[in-house]
């Protein structure tokens, strides 16, 4: 499991108070090039520091590694206009301020781009007054709102979540929840899909509480057979069984003073769940075999990957055991329903591998990270690992492009995906967006050869550019070989 020295919470603060205190910075996304250095020169004399880029995917990788206070969005950009780039530029960055650039006359578009999000609009030619104006009122806005949100957490900084990533919204409302929970002695239930991270959290809230020097002891309750986990948990006296041969403690006995982790704990079989029951009420319990109570002091996180109010109403989970379980619940939220933290996640695990291969870390091209965008993480953050561990390993060069992500991001998935985000698309438009897809990934796996993409799709060349030109693919100049 990969550790980092940085601290995802107290990151997240130095960062916004480095925004606080330093140039407030500017991101330009227009095609324009005497827009773009006319804006550039004005701004940077007003002393703002300023990055521009001149079509979508750059601008979209720029905001994938860096944090800007606004950005300035051409509406009518080439390809992808604004509006529709709008959705997945709020995705990384969802409190970014956004004032549209438009031409005379596009007030319908207008309309459209505040309602997916943008902040405000400036029409060509502008007013330079007011649009210093319009900047800095944005801007201030949002950083009044960021130093409220930045005090409430000063508090808890003192906590170290150093290896748990996220800037999220709910991410950051469980580091204030964990924070919070940590220094109790009360029994937490963590509740999230495969790969979420409960075992991290569990571990973030063993070493943020007093006991944290005291052993943190997983058990996966779900995968050892119930009569050994009995043993396994409670220890057994010399005898107890025919091949206890000498004493042996149980794991309540040894995270005694610390943390006992009951993993998968959805899946234990209902005689194990009386048993454990009982220990939970008051803490004591007898070695198999043995006739003597042992008191603990242990505290219990357990966690699920199934929904246990669920298991109760089908009479697979005891409904007292629940009860004793759900004192202080944290639902960890799939990596889908946070895509924001998807280029911070993918960045720490590229470091991370490329650190123990002895490499440098390679960057995620502007295609791959927007097919990681475009995924649903049905494994979730352990996916996400596992393919940034792979593409570590496979990348030749400084960048990872989309053929060195695993299949199943750049495939078949395209249908499912789409439908969950366009659930009120036409199956005509989702089959044109599929077929978009599948050109302009292949066209990137080509390094942008029409002819080659054409013979493997078996069509004539005349129809691919057919095609390109409809669907409004964007296509790049073929890289020199
Ligand atoms: N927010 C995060 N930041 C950094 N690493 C994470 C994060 N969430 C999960 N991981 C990593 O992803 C992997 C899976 O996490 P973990 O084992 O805690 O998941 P889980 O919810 O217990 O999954 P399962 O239900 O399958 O046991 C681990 O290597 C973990 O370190
Ligand atoms: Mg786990």
């Amino acid at each position: 499991m990969p550790e980092t020295s940085e601290l995802a919470a107290d990151a997240l603060a130095q960062k916004s108070a480095a925004r606080v205190v330093g140039n407030p910075r500017i991101l330009i996304i227009d095609d324009e090039t005497a827009i773009r250095e006319s804006l550039e020169t004005l701004l940077t004399l007003e002393g703002f520091t300023v990055s521009a880029a001149g079509d979508g995917s750059s601008g979209l990788e720029l905001l994938a590694r860096n944090e800007y206070d606004l950005l300035l969005l051409d509406l009518a950009l080439p390809g992808e206009s604004g509006i529709d780039l709008l959705p997945r530029i709020l995705e990384l960055q969802p409190s970014l301020p956004v004032i549209m650039i438009t031409a005379f006359g596009t007030v319908g578009n207008v309309v459209e781009a505040i309602r997916a999000g943008a902040e405000n609009f400036v029409q060509k030619p502008w007013d330079n007054e007011k649009l210093l104006a319009d900047i800095r009122a944005a801007i201030g806005k949002r950083r009044a709102e960021e130093e409220v949100v930045q005090l409430k957490r000063t508090l808890k900084q003192r906590y170290n979540f150093s290896n748990i990533v996220g800037k999220s919204e709910p991410m950051l409302r469980l580091f204030d929840l964990i924070a919070q929970v940590a220094p109790s002695r009360s029994t937490v239930l963590i509740q999230g899909e495969s790969g979420t991270g409960k075992e991290l959290i569990a571990k973030a809230l063993h070493a943020n509480s007093p006991r944290r020097d005291r052993p943190f002891v997983p058990v996966n309750t779900g995968a050892v057979p119930s009569d050994l986990l009995e043993s396994t948990l409670f220890g057994h006296v010399k005898g107890a069984f025919t091949s206890a041969i000498s004493a042996k403690k149980g794991l309540f006995e040894i995270a005694n003073g610390g943390t006992l982790f009951l993993d998968e704990i959805g899946t234990m079989s209902i005689d194990m769940q009386a048993k454990i029951l009982r220990v939970l009420q008051d803490r004591r319990f007898m070695h198999l075999g043995g006739v003597q109570e042992i008191q603990v002091d242990v505290r219990i996180i357990a966690a699920t990957n199934v929904n246990l109010q669920e298991a109760v109403r089908q009479g697979r989970f005891r409904e007292d055991l629940f009860y004793r379980l759900n004192v202080i619940t944290l639902e960890l939220p799939p990596l889908r329903s946070r895509k924001e933290d998807i280029p911070m996640l993918a960045a720490h695990f590229l470091k991370f591998y490329a650190d123990e291969n002895d490499t440098v870390a390679p960057s995620l091209s502007p295609e791959a990270l927007r097919v990681m965008m475009d995924y649903e993480w049905p494994g979730n953050v352990r996916e996400l690992e596992n393919s940034m561990e792979r593409g570590v390993v496979l990348s030749t060069s400084s960048t990872i492009t989309p053929d060195l992500l695993p299949a199943q991001l750049t495939g078949a998935t395209y249908s499912t995906s789409l439908l969950e985000q366009q659930p009120n698309a036409s199956l005509f438009d989702l089959m044109e967006e599929i077929e978009r897809r599948i050109i302009a990934d292949r066209l990137e796996r080509c390094h942008w050869n029409q002819t080659e993409a054409a013979e493997y799709f078996k069509i004539p060349l005349s129809t691919l550019n057919q095609k390109i030109k409809r669907l409004n693919v964007e296509v790049k100049k073929r890289a020199k070989d």
